[in-house]
């Protein structure tokens, strides 16, 4: 007891210290001088700043009348500032801060050597804001304080006001902000709003950091939706989040909370029915797409941390029939190489890299300051990948764009070939053991679209009458034939060193809509089976971070087999859904056989609740064209227009639903190429938000997503009053579900 005492009196006294302590101002700057300061380059001036220098926008929010400002000669100067010595005698310093957010423009406190705090103004802003660094562990210490200014250029500047040493930590912003919970349930809950900033959070479980800091977009104003953080497996331990930067009060910090359910079955009105979309999170290109021990594998970039772009790691799914899906955890994480970009897979059947007798190896880009490429195999069936230790295996030859290897076995030569996207062409490298890779060619320059980026190749065989024929994907962003993203192709051959080109009217697109990109083909398919099975991104850079979904953003398209046809004028790679997702003979409703005037069915909602095809033939008897649509009672629709005049498949989606989530999404004529033939047969498979419009089996292909606030229910066909027009065996059938 007498030693209870001892101590509760003893922390009185120590508490009680501590509040009586003042306030000590290391540098108000009022004195109107640098003599407490060594000054070097010019940014800083002779003496402290009365506000604004010449050219600077007001600075306010700084105390008394002078402050330290890098503006001096504007943008471009540069200095420093170094305070005398002085020791620590109190828990917080306090400051004021604003200019530049860049590394480079930063307020440093030193003890000896060692930088102990490195901070530079929150938002750009030349309105200054408080600040606070914890420095009870260094009391009695001597420090010294930098301001320092090394950034040219726009924002390249800092002020710095009333640094003082107090007891009280009085910013409202906080680095290195940290909560810690005691795990017993089973999902960490933050919520989130999709246009707040993102803040980098750190995990870590008993004190070790688990994985890199993740980029999140806690919400600041409403919460949109919840990110489940899956805690189960740390049960009975403490996670802690470490929030980069977080102000006092923050929604997005005091509503995180611990839950034993998370609800994955929300009911969203544009979750498909029978395309690929994440569970949760966002997502976009396909990656590693490989068949092995029954099982057809479907990697694909994804964020598990939120609904936007960000964080790259490689999302899994599983089927047995490219129909139905089985959501696996994330197979591959960012690392200290960067995100995990796009790429493949193979099975590494003869034991190639020496990991083990049909490994499935998946080669990805790694995503750092610089892009490389690495790999990562699995001995379980891809249930688990360990990444190679001596990543990267091809390391950046200085070019920004490099990225998205696809891999395949070249048996005539009994080596691996890789392609890869670097800038705007395509290279190949070839390699023995997948580990080492030799650069045997380029291929691209002055020939197909070159207005953006490269990016996600794909090279396969393709026979066509008995002749094989090398075909090369290459996706470009932007530059697509209606704007945004698209995947144009060449038909050549390729001798295990170069590819060359056949000469064809490039550019030429695997689909002319708007919303199939970076698709590539599945390696591996049983030589039995014997298709090329291809599946793309259904949505467009131009606007997929802003689509009307929540929890989840984008589907894939349908898993489509690959043929060559002759269009009538020359060869084209056309794509068809696979059999497997359903077809006429499965399910058929014949609504008319023969129709030769203006006409409007009804779709009834065993149609329109679980998705459907729509096929027909028309013959145009040599006249001008005709329109068809779906549509709902609200006016809403997306119109199909074939002009023959102008040789055009037309789409209309303006008036489709919801389109003023972006600027560019309603853009109304999207529009394909038609060959003159007597008759044409469509195909458009409907969705909830998709539809996917194959002409004559996928010569031509028309793929856009829409989102109509009521299920489409009715197709209209227009026969523009031509008599002559006929469209024959009018049939919905419905998906395999
Ligand atoms: C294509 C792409 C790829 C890249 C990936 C990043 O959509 O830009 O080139 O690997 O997305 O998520």
């Amino acid at each position: 007891m007498r030693k209870f005492l001892f101590y509760y009196f003893l922390s009185l006294l120590v508490l009680s210290s501590c509040h009586s302590e003042e306030d000590l101002m290391i540098e108000d700057f009022e004195s109107g001088s640098f003599e407490n300061w060594t000054t070097e380059g010019e940014a800083f001036g002779q003496a402290p700043a009365q506000g604004s220098l010449a050219g600077e926008q007001e600075v306010v929010g700084f105390a008394g009348k002078y402050l330290a400002n890098s503006f001096h000669n504007g943008d471009d100067s540069r200095g420093t500032l170094t305070s005398k010595p002085f020791r620590i005698e109190r828990d917080f310093i306090n400051f004021l801060i604003g200019g530049g957010t860049s590394s480079d423009t930063y307020i440093e406190l030193l003890i000896g050597e060692q930088s102990i705090y490195k901070t530079h103004s929150p938002v750009e802003s030349e309105t200054l804001q408080l600040m606070s660094w914890d420095v009870k562990a260094y009391r009695d210490q001597q420090a010294v304080l930098r301001i320092v200014d090394n950034q040219r250029g726009s924002w390249g500047h800092i002020l710095i006001d009333a640094i003082e040493q107090s007891n009280q930590y009085k910013s409202n912003l906080m680095e290195n902000y940290t909560l810690t919970y005691d795990i017993s349930q089973k999902y960490l809950l933050l919520p989130i709003e999709d246009n707040a900033p993102e803040t980098k959070v750190q995990l870590l479980v008993d004190g070790k950091q688990v994985g890199v800091p993740m980029d999140i977009r806690l919400a600041k104003t409403h919460i949109q939706y919840w990110l489940p953080i899956p805690v189960a497996h740390y049960q009975g331990k403490k996670v802690s989040l470490i929030f980069s930067q977080a102000k006092k009060g923050d929604m997005g910090i005091s509503q995180i909370k611990l839950s034993d359910t998370f609800d994955y079955t929300y009911n969203e009105t544009y979750r498909p029915s029978f395309h690929f979309s994440p569970e949760y999170g966002w997502m976009n290109d396909p990656n590693g797409m490989v068949y092995h021990n029954g099982e057809y594998h479907l990697f694909y970039q994804y964020n598990p941390f939120g609904a936007r772009w960000g964080n790259m790691h490689w999302g899994h799914a599983i089927s047995e029939d490219l129909v139905h899906w089985n959501h696996l955890p994330v197979a591959i994480s960012p690392d200290g190489l960067g995100a995990i970009f796009s790429g493949s897979a193979v099975v590494d059947k003869d034991n190639t890299a020496g990991f083990g007798k049909n490994a499935i190896i998946a080669f990805y880009t790694s995503a750092g300051e610089q892009q490389a490429q690495s790999i990562a195999y699995s001995l379980d069936n891809g249930r688990t990948f360990t990444k190679y230790n001596h990543n990267p295996v091809i390391a950046n030859p200085n070019i920004q764009d490099f990225r998205d290897p696809k891999v395949f076995w070249y048996a005539p030569e009994k080596k691996w070939i890789m392609s890869l996207a670097t800038s705007q062409t395509i290279t190949f490298y070839a390699s023995k053991n997948l580990k080492q890779w030799e650069k045997l060619s380029e291929f691209g320059e002055n020939i197909g679209a070159h207005t953006g980026v490269w990016e996600c190749p794909d090279l396969f065989p393709l026979s066509y009458k008995g002749e094989t024929k090398w075909i090369l994907f290459v996706s470009i962003n932007p530059g697509g034939p209606n704007g945004g993203n698209a995947t144009q192709y060449f038909i050549g051959n390729f001798d295990g060193t170069t590819f060359t080109p056949d000469p064809l009217p490039y550019p030429l697109w695997i689909d002319y809509g708007r919303d199939n990109y970076a698709g590539v083909t599945w390696s591996n398919i049983p030589e039995s089976d014997g298709r090329r099975i291809f599946l793309g991104w259904m949505n467009n850079w131009d606007y997929g971070n802003m689509v009307p979904t929540q929890n989840f953003r984008s589907a894939m398209t349908l898993p489509r087999e690959l043929r060559l046809a002759d269009n009538g004028e020359h060869l084209v790679v056309a794509s068809f859904p696979i059999k497997e997702i359903g077809e006429e003979k499965d399910y058929k409703a014949i609504i008319m056989n023969k129709l030769s005037s203006d006409y409007t069915f009804p779709i009834s909602a065993d149609f329109y609740n679980n998705g459907y095809v729509v096929s027909f033939t028309v013959k145009l008897n040599g006249l001008k064209g005709f329109r068809f649509a779906l549509q709902n009672g609200k006016g809403e629709k997306i119109m199909y227009h074939f002009d023959t005049e102008e040789k055009t498949f037309i789409v209309d989606r303006s008036k489709s639903g919801l389109t003023d989530f972006s600027s560019n999404f309603a853009e109304p004529l999207i529009k394909a190429p038609l060959t003159p033939k007597d008759h044409y047969t469509i195909h458009l498979w409907v969705d909830k938000a998709s539809t996917e419009a194959f002409i004559n089996g996928g010569e031509v292909v028309q793929t856009n997503i829409v989102f109509p606030t009521e299920p489409y229910n009715q197709l209209w066909f227009d026969l523009r009053g031509n008599a002559t027009v006929s469209v024959e065996n009018i049939t919905l059938y419905k998906i395999k579900n």
